[in-house]
């Protein structure tokens, strides 16, 4: 693997071992050289809590250098091309570069022009991918259930804009999930399943979690449509947002997942939120091990 663009084609195995090493370094830590004199560079083009400051602690933790590329005060505001960009700070001794951008297949493209000594990891573009999450998703249901082949999973919220679904759906599947649900309004509803493999689609929240061992819930992902796209908030959490009642629906111990940030209130009800079977902390802690050992993967080559 030299790169981490999407899930799309990664098999079983490989989601495996990367998540088999992730669980080794939450339950006995890292080698804190492995990555000594590595560089590992943040380039975020969008807003991130979660996702980048959990990259930094990865590559920190592993012993690599960080450089947490700040926008507003580098060139590409005074109009320098990505490209320049790149070549700029590739010049400069770079070994990773972790990046988001709102652009579908940006990372991609910094991929094919990088270094070929240059690993690219992508922390979400657009709606199109999100593969650390889709990792870090999947390593969290594991914990609990890593019986994929037997969970009914159910994906919530603004699946059309969301590239978490996305990547979740591809790891869930590649994992052996069969029975996945995309659960929204018409108009989050995705226009093709092509890229949601194994998946169905629904749109009446409480007949979709019935029975459900697993509900990811999603954002509205405002920023990606048009205003008049937005629904009313108190009628979107009335028909999908997750409450008592409704998690009451599904299986006893469904785990309630949500990749952050949530609106309290709106797709998730707080006490939903920090209730029991909420594992969004979780996923925060598993975000960092799995960050990690995907770093590893990408610039540790194999003994
Ligand atoms: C998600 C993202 O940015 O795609 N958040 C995250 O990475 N933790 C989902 C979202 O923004 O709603």
């Amino acid at each position: 693997m030299h790169h981490l663009l999407t899930l799309e084609d990664l098999d079983r195995a490989t989601i495996t071992r990367l998540l088999d090493r992730a669980e080794h370094f939450r339950a006995h830590g890292a080698p804190r050289d492995l990555l000594s004199g590595r560089t590992v560079l943040t380039l975020f083009f969008e807003p991130s809590t979660r996702t980048r400051t959990s990259f930094v602690l990865a590559a920190k933790r592993l012993g690599a250098d960080n450089v947490n590329f700040d926008l507003s005060r580098s060139s590409t505001s005074k109009g320098e091309s990505l490209l320049d960009t790149l070549h700029t700070l590739e010049a400069m001794g770079l070994d990773a570069l972790v990046v988001r951008h709102n652009e579908n297949g940006m990372p991609a493209y910094l991929a094919r022009h990088a270094r070929s000594n240059v690993a690219v990891v992508n922390a979400g573009d657009g709606t199109h991918a999100h593969p650390t999450q889709g990792l870090l998703d999947a390593l969290t249901i594991r914990q609990r259930r890593p019986d994929f082949e037997s969970l009914r999973i159910v994906i919530c919220g603004d699946i059309r804009h969301s590239r978490v679904a996305r990547s979740d759906a591809q790891a869930l599947h590649a994992l052996g999930a069969r029975d996945i649900r995309l659960c929204a309004p018409r108009a989050m509803l995705p226009q093709t399943l092509d890229e949601f493999p194994g998946c169905a689609t629904a749109e009446d929240f409480d007949a979709a979690i019935e029975g459900a061992d697993v509900v990811v819930m999603l954002r509205i992902q405002k920023e990606r449509m048009a205003d008049a796209q937005f629904p009313d908030a108190a009628d979107y959490h009335a028909h999908y947002g997750l409450d008592t009642r409704r998690l009451a629906l599904a299986a006893k111990d469904c785990q309630v997942l949500h990749p952050g940030p949530i609106n309290r209130g709106i797709e998730i009800a707080p006490e939903v939120a920090d209730g029991p079977q909420s594992r969004i902390l979780d996923q925060v802690a598993n975000g960092v091990a799995v960050r990690m050992a995907v770093l590893a993967e990408l610039l540790v080559p194999p003994a």
